[in-house]
């Protein structure tokens, strides 16, 4: 039996085809997603039949796992209200900012949902919408977050409703992970009236079928979807350099941090995954590489003819603003410019170095919540770059290990829809990948001058 997972990400959609037995893959299929930080969901949804052609009518099952807190508006009748606003559009900041303080603080929202909402989160974009589109908001009858949409596009029954998991829900800043329940006062309260959400189903449901009667398994958020592709077992941090950068881990306990640094996020196996995200990762090092004329291969070469440190040549790559810390309105700083240290070699060290300091950053608030892990695994675009291997050891200061370039997503997706038709107590048990391990002399010092700039540059 074959079954296909589907990583709907930011910007593309993937589609895995896997023997439900053991993993195997047998079949991959990708389709670009359009650029920006809003989207129409129903270009994703063509982009996971272009990625899916020939695949997805070969599975027994299909799990759909897709970039976590997206906000899609539904109309009454069903239909896409506006654009979904995506993870990593800071606009409703402010927003965020009003929603804390309306509900008590920070203590308040994490120890409600385990989490302290920042523009990411959903809820913050509901309270956008309230506040900028009055008439989409008053016509908003369900929301929804991507990977429900496209699992309920893929039933192909209006009349079912969109389902959801708790791992993808805990993201939304509108439930409790602690529970595992709705919070919808809290959906009312940021868009200013009742709102319908997704049904919740168990880690292992078969949540509806598609119109030739494939099950189709509950989803989750990308995050979740690759823990449960890895096989992530308590003890182990994932760090992972794509279009986000996040640090996780998977925990028996719910976590609730007032610092707002680790999001309490429920896995998809019904365990919890606190976790701590940036919104500049890969990208630093694309912009970097396309500021030196190079391609990100040779700026992996670059970086590595440097010293560590770039010679007092320092990078904070909070392009885009940033959530890890909470800075939405900030930009990079590059900083310690000199005529002797102003060379490509250490523009590039200092942007791989950047995007591994704000990584190790984030993984230390995940320690402090989850404890000191016993394993660093690296997945993620950014982890095929020989330089962000090889560095990574020293600034994290542990042995790290990269398993093999897969896309653990959709393999995590896969992985759920085999569970789901299994109907077994825990997910099938698919051997883990195979992986190399790096190991490199600790760097405290870059560490040191970058915590110095973070620290200087702090609004
Ligand atoms: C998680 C998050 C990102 C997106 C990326 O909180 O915002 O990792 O899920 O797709």
């Amino acid at each position: 039996m074959l079954v296909a997972g589907v990583d709907s990400s930011t910007q593309s959609a993937k589609v895995v085809l896997c023997d439900a037995a053991d993993g195997t893959v047998v079949g991959t299929g990708s389709a670009a997603h359009p650029g920006g930080t809003e989207c129409d969901p129903r270009a994703w949804w063509d982009a996971l039949l272009k990625a899916g052609d020939g695949l997805l009518d070969r599975a027994g099952a299909i799990g759909v796992a897709a970039q976590q807190h997206g906000m899609i508006a539904l109309g009454e009748a069903g239909e896409v209200l506006r654009p979904a606003l995506l993870w990593n559009d800071m606009r409703s900041a402010p927003q965020a900012r009003e929603l804390i303080a309306e509900l008590g603080g920070p203590q308040e929202w994490a120890s409600r949902t385990g989490s302290v909402p920042t523009a990411s989160f959903t809820v913050t974009k509901l309270r956008w919408l309230a506040e900028r589109e009055p008439g989409n908001a008053g016509r908003t009858s369900t929301v929804a977050l991507p990977h429900d949409w496209l699992t309920w596009r893929l039933a192909g029954s209006p009349a079912a409703g969109p389902v959801t998991d708790r791992g993808d829900a805990s993201g939304t800043g509108y439930f409790s992970t602690a529970t595992g329940s709705w919070l919808p006062g809290l959906a009312r309260t940021a868009l200013g009236h009742e709102v319908g959400l997704p049904r919740l189903a168990a880690p292992a449901e078969v949540a509806g079928h598609t119109p030739a009667g494939v099950p189709l398994s509950a989803g989750t958020g990308d995050n979740m979807g690759a823990a449960l592709g890895l096989g992530v077992h308590e003890g182990d941090m994932v760090i992972s350099i794509g279009t986000s950068g996040t640090a996780y881990a998977v925990s028996p306990r719910p976590a609730s941090d007032p610092t707002g640094a680790v999001a309490g996020f429920a896995d998809a196996t019904g365990r919890f995954l606190p976790i701590a995200v940036t919104v500049n990762a890969a990208r630093v090092l694309d912009v970097t590489a396309g500021l030196l004329g190079v391609d990100t291969g040779t700026l992996s070469c670059l970086a590595l003819a440097a010293r560590p440190g770039a010679d007092g040549l320092t990078l904070l790559p909070y392009l885009d603003g940033e959530r890890t810390p909470n800075r939405p309105d900030a930009s990079g700083v590059l900083s310690g410019l000199t005529s002797t240290n102003g060379t490509r070699e250490n523009l590039a060290r200092a942007a791989v170095e950047a995007v591994l300091c704000s990584l190790a950053d984030a993984m230390d608030h995940v320690a402090a919540v989850a404890g000191r892990p016993r394993r660093v695994l690296l997945i993620g675009g950014g982890a095929r770059s020989a330089a962000v291997r090889a560095l990574a050891p020293g600034i994290f200061g542990t042995e790290v290990v990269v398993p093999e370039a897969a896309e653990y997503v959709a393999v995590g997706a896969a992985r759920q829809a085999a569970w789901a038709l299994a109907g077994t107590a825990g997910p099938p048990p698919w051997p883990a990948p195979p992986s190399a391990s790096y190991r490199a002399c600790p760097v405290p010092q870059v560490r040191a001058a970058y915590a110095a700039l973070r620290e200087a540059t702090a609004p």
